[in-house]
This record gives C-alpha cells, structure tokens and sequence, in this order.
C-alpha cells in the first residue's frame, strides 16, 4: 500500500512512544539462550487457563521477571512466565499470564511478549482468552473459534514509527488463519469438542460493559466481548505469524443474563471448561 504525500512518515528517531520502548532484542536474545533452538507454536494461555503448562514434557519454565521489559502481571489467576517444552510432538512457548491495556500497560508492552516471540522466529500463534458471551446462545462454558474480532479498545499497538521486522498497514481481512479454523473445527468435531464460531469485540476495560454497551456490539456484529488478544493479534499478524484464537465463553454478558457479573465466576467458569479447550489445542497443535 502506498503512503498519501502529505503523511510524514515517521523515523525512529520519534518522540512517539513506541514498541522502541520494550526491549524486544533482548528479551529474544535472553530467551533464545535458555531455550536453545526456535519453538514451533506461541501459545497464549486466558485467565484460569493455565494448567496447559503442566502437560508440557520437558518444560523449561522462565518468569517474566527474569526477562529484560516484562512487568510482573498483577491480574489474579495469572501466573506470569512462559513455559517452553514439547507438547503433541511439537515445541511450543506457552505464555501463562499476559499484559492488559487496563493495567495502564503502554502498547508496547501489551504487545510485547508476541514481538518477542516473532522476534525469537516463531511463526504460528494460537491466543485463548475469558469472554463474555453476547450472542444468547452462548452460555458459559461454551467454547467460541474466534473468526474475526472488532476492536473497540480506541487503540492499536502499531501507533508510533513502524517497528522493525512489521509493515506500516497489515492486512486483517483474514487475520484468523482459514486452514487453522477449518483445522480447529475439524478436530473439535473428530474429539466431540462442541465449538461455536463467531466474533471477538476487543473493549479496554477495566469495568464490565453495559447491557447498552453489550445490545450496540450486538448490533455491530459480536458475539463475544473480552479485554485482551485484539492488540496481541494485530502485532502478530504485523509480523506475519499465522494466527489461531479461542474464546472461552466464562459468563453472558451484560444484560443478556441478569446476573451480576463477576472476576469469580469468569475464574470458576474457566475451570470447568478448561479441559475441553485444553484438548481442542492439544490437537490442533499435533496437526498444525
Ligand atoms: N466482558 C468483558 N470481558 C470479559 C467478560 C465480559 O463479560 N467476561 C470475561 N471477560
């Protein structure tokens, strides 16, 4: 895509705060010295979604705290580290624990455990999240194969001069892989996994949103709503990774159910369905 003339294209010399304020470099370069040769998969694992980790073989467990620009993560149910290892035959970077934008996180740190992925040379993505669930079929428990998302959170993590190894206007039109969603499908179906398709409103939270805020993403085409992955997504396909994600649907949203909503029950709703998404990417990850 051509730039318009009268855009200045911004240098690196930029005062804008940018992904130049994460050390992407270096957190690759420290991780690629533990692990000793480039995972296949990154995955990013949603609150309560976790226990993935521990059917890794042979996992080589690194905190984010040893990493050079990662915060330690403050959200309950989120133990920060990545896990590296082997899992279905293949080697995978699990991510337990990522950065919001209603941490007061910057973009860049948002984004930054997938820069640093891409930067380390991995090339496939499959992102989990808790959403809630605005399309009334969706109770909670229900697992949804995210097809596209809308995002709502006033943001990208793009802004700024363009990041090395990205392109300035990324295409999105399938920024959800096709083979991987006919692949998760597949497998859903040959495992008896029941899986929902449909579309991810990405909002910046804090708060749950309104039933108004829920009827207008309805109307906009969502399915779901959740506070993450969106800005992780965007990077990633900046970067050229393929990409899958999975919403697992914790509660319905706002004004669907007329339950009051709360971190609770989002937590306890993960639990319970976390083995069936945990098998749905065991097995896409066997046949990627
Ligand atoms: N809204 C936004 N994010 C969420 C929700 C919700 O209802 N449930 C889990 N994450």
């Amino acid at each position: 895509m051509t730039r318009p003339p009268s855009v200045p294209v911004p240098d690196s010399k930029s005062s804008v705060p940018s992904v130049t304020s994460f050390p992407v470099e270096e957190a690759a370069q420290a991780l690629r010295e533990r692990l000793g040769s480039v995972p296949e998969v990154l995955v990013v694992l949603g609150s309560g979604l976790g226990g993935l980790t521990e059917a890794v073989e042979g996992p080589q467990v690194i905190p984010f705290s040893e990493l050079p620009g990662f915060p330690a993560a403050g959200v309950a149910g989120h133990g920060s580290r990545f896990v590296a290892g082997t899992l279905e035959g293949r080697s995978v970077l699990l991510q337990a624990g990522r950065f919001h934008f209603y941490e007061g996180h910057p973009a860049a740190v948002v984004a930054g455990p997938v820069r640093v992925a891409a930067h380390l040379g991995v090339e496939r993505a499959i992102f989990t999240n808790a959403a809630g669930g605005i399309d009334p079929r969706f109770g909670p428990g229900t697992l949804m194969l995210i097809e596209d998302h809308i995002n709502f959170m006033g943001r990208s993590p793009l802004v700024g001069p363009v990041a090395e190894g990205e392109v300035r206007f990324p295409d999105m039109s399938t920024a959800y892989d096709a083979e991987y969603r006919d692949l998760a499908r597949r497998v859903a179906l040959e495992q008896g996994i029941s899986l929902e398709r449909g579309v991810y409103a990405g909002v910046l939270g804090p708060n749950y949103e309104t039933p108004a805020e829920i009827r207008m993403l309805g109307r906009l085409g969502a399915t779901a709503v959740g506070m993450s992955t969106v800005p992780e997504v965007i990077v990633a396909r900046a970067r050229g990774m393929r990409v899958m994600a999975v919403s697992l649907i914790t509660n319905a949203a706002a004004g669907i159910s007329l339950e009051e909503l709360s971190h609770e029950e989002v937590l306890e709703a993960g639990q319970e369905a976390a083995p069936r998404l945990e098998a749905l990417i065991r097995g896409v990850i066997r046949e990627m």
